[in-house]
Parts: structure tokens; sequence; C-alpha cells
């Protein structure tokens, strides 16, 4: 993997860059979509490539272990070729995912078990299963294994969580260097930032995971419930700490206002079910603000959906159409919402994208935030 930060803003840390991997260019700030189970929910790869068309997408060792499960994808030569998918993919390492379950699992040093949300079966992921998995699945870049601290949490907890995702990440590192790849391609591996919402800690960690150089850099552990200043907070601290020369990927992180201003504070990359799980549920985020279009304000109203028309359902149905889809609970509703949604992510970080190359990213982002955090 290579990374060429081609600008920085003169008025904040927002940076412009390219990733190149074996499955091409990512140019950088990116929002990748989650396909969790090989799927981008609702979107066919068609759609995903020719309509919002980006550089990357997500999935998850969790539920890919779970089904349809290593053999499956290791007989398939990997998720690309399963969900035929030739762009860039970026698995995580299931860190997040044993974290949701909270009451069905048990973290210790040696790893997680945790119980299966579809069968009730047990299994246990430990840093070097979770490595050998990812290399099955095959993604371009993988995650370290490691336990994002709930929120609100204490400071010890918060503090022995952290020192044991470091001591997990050493473990992931001695793994994957014995762990051979699996397909024709190369895969990078990205450490994550742990530390909660205290200072010192973010601080400690982010030192420790700039220490190993990998060639990229993740901060976990946020948009978990703290207030969006507090998140805010945590980011300059640890983007101020991890190398100006590697990209940094923070994970789960969220709507469109804390995306501006998290590449605001030099985040490169982004992932959040957000515009998929909020479309299917009627949120839409648009040029003007955010919509509920399940709302009988938009019964009859014949407007297109986002006048600005980033992709193609934008302007060729109305929202009183787009409701009705939902008032009916008819699929296409929830298909067209998302790619609405997701076309309007990747539309703003590549605006971002423009407005850093262009020098005027600062003014632009003001004005934005302004815009998109107005509810309709
Ligand atoms: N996704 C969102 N937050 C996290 C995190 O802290 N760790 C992992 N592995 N994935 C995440």
């Amino acid at each position: 993997m290579q990374f060429k930060l081609e600008a920085t803003d003169t008025q904040s840390s927002a940076r412009a860059g390219t990733i190149t991997t074996d499955h091409g260019v990512i140019k950088t700030p990116i929002f990748m979509p989650v396909g969790t189970v090989g799927t981008v929910k609702g979107v066919h790869q068609r759609e995903l490539k020719e309509d919002i068309n980006p550089d990357i997408i997500l999935g998850n060792t969790y539920h890919l272990y779970l089904r349809p499960q290593m053999p499956i994808l290791e007989k398939a030569g990997g998720l690309h070729k399963f969900m035929n998918w030739d762009r860039n993919i970026l698995t995580d390492s299931g860190g997040y995912q044993v974290y949701s379950l909270s009451a069905n699992r048990k973290i210790k040093e040696e790893g997680v078990k945790f119980k299966s949300h579809i069968d009730g079966s047990y299994h246990f992921f430990t840093p070097e299963n979770v490595m050998e998995i990812q290399r099955t699945i095959g993604a371009d870049i993988i995650m370290a294994f490691d336990e994002c601290a709930p929120y609100p949490c204490d400071y010890n907890y918060a503090k022995r969580s952290m020192h044991m995702t470091h001591r997990w990440l050493d473990r992931c590192i001695k793994h994957l260097d014995k762990t051979p790849l699996k397909y024709d391609y190369d895969q990078t591996f990205f450490p994550i930032v742990q530390g909660s919402t205290y200072k010192d800690l973010r601080k400690q960690s982010a030192e420790y995971i700039a220490s190993v150089g990998a060639e990229g850099n993740a901060i976990g552990g946020l948009s978990v419930g703290e207030p969006a200043e507090e998140m805010y907070e945590m980011t300059e601290i640890v983007t101020d700490i991890l190398p100006k020369d590697k990209p940094r990927y923070l994970m789960g992180v969220g709507t469109p206002v804390n995306i501006l201003e998290n590449i605001a504070l030099g985040i490169d990359m982004f992932d959040c079910v957000m515009p998929t799980r909020n479309g299917r549920n009627g949120m839409l985020f648009t040029s003007e603000g955010i919509i509920n279009i399940k709302n009988k304000k938009w019964e009859a109203d014949l407007s297109a959906v986002d006048p600005m028309g980033i992709t193609w359902v934008d302007t060729e149905y109305s929202k009183a159409y787009l409701r009705h889809l939902f008032t009916v609970n008819e699929m296409l509703g929830r298909q067209i919402a998302t790619i609405h949604n997701l076309g309007f992510y990747l539309w703003l970080v590549r605006e971002a994208r423009k407005h850093i190359l262009a020098g005027t990213f600062a003014d632009w982002k003001n004005g934005m935030v302004k815009k998109l955090a107005q509810r309709l």
C-alpha cells in the first residue's frame, strides 16, 4: 500500500491524499459504505459502482466468520470474488461487533468468548485467529483485534482495556508475520488507538500505535455515546501524534457534520452504518438538511427527493412517492433511500477533497455544517 499526501488545508488540519493498493486508488478523504455480510444492504454491485462509486467498501470479520463461514470464502477465492467486487475492501476485526454483544461475551487476556447472535453457539476470537480469518476473507486493509470500551467507562477499566488492546496488537503483528497471504494481492494491517475519553490515555495509546510503524492507523472507541465535542477533542489529541505520512481512519463515524469536523482535524477515512441503516428507516441526509421521509409533511410534496441531484434517484422520484413507498412498506423505498444517502455521503467527502485541494476547505466546511445540521 502507498499513501501520498497531496495537500493540507492552511486553516485546519484537513488533508487530501491517495491510497494505492492492488485493488486500485482510494482518493481521500473517503467514506466507506458498510457491507457487513458481503453486501451493502439493498444496493447491488452495479449500482454501487456506477451510481455511488466508492473506491472502497467495508466488510465485517464477525459476521462473515459466522456466515457464510471461512471454507466457503476460501473456496470462492476471497470476499472480492465471492461478492463480485473488484475494488478495495477493508474488514473490521470483530472487536466492535463483539463489544456490541455485551451480554453475550466474556473478555479475557487470551481473547473473547462470544455467543453467536444467529444460533447461540459459542466461539472464541483471539488476536491470532482473527488475523487468520482476515487473511481468508482477503480484504485489502485488515484491522487489529481490539477492545472498544463502552461509554461511559471508568478510568481504571479504560486504562486496563487500552493496555490489553496494545498487548493484543503485539500478538496480531507477531502472528500476521507468520501467516502467509492467501491470494495474489497484498494486505495492509492497521492498528487501532483506544483510551476511551481520557486525554492521557488517548495520548499514550496514540504514541504506542505510532511506535509500531504500521502503514496506516485507526482510531476506535469513539461515537459510542459521548458528546460530539468530546469526540472531536479525542480526535485532535490523537491526530497530533499519529504520523502525518500515513492515512488515519476514524472508525464508525458518523453524521455528515461529524465527518466534516473530523476531516478538519486530520482524518482521512470513515465508515458508518448511518446512511444505510437510517436510510432504511426513512432518514435522508440531503443538501438542505435531514428529512424523515415518513412524516406526513411530505405526503403531497411532489418536489424532487433532493434537488441537488447527486444520484439519479434524487431527481427521478418525488418526496411524496418515496414517502408512499415507505408507508406501504415496499422494498424499493428502502433501496432509493440507501442509494440517495450513500450518494450524498460520497458527494460530501469528494467536495471536501476538492475544497482541500483548492485551499477553500475551512470556509466551505463552516457553511456546510450549518446547513447539514438542520432538520426539515
Ligand atoms: N468500529 C467502531 N469503533 C470501533 C472500535 O473501537 N474498534 C473496532 N474494531 N471497530 C470499531
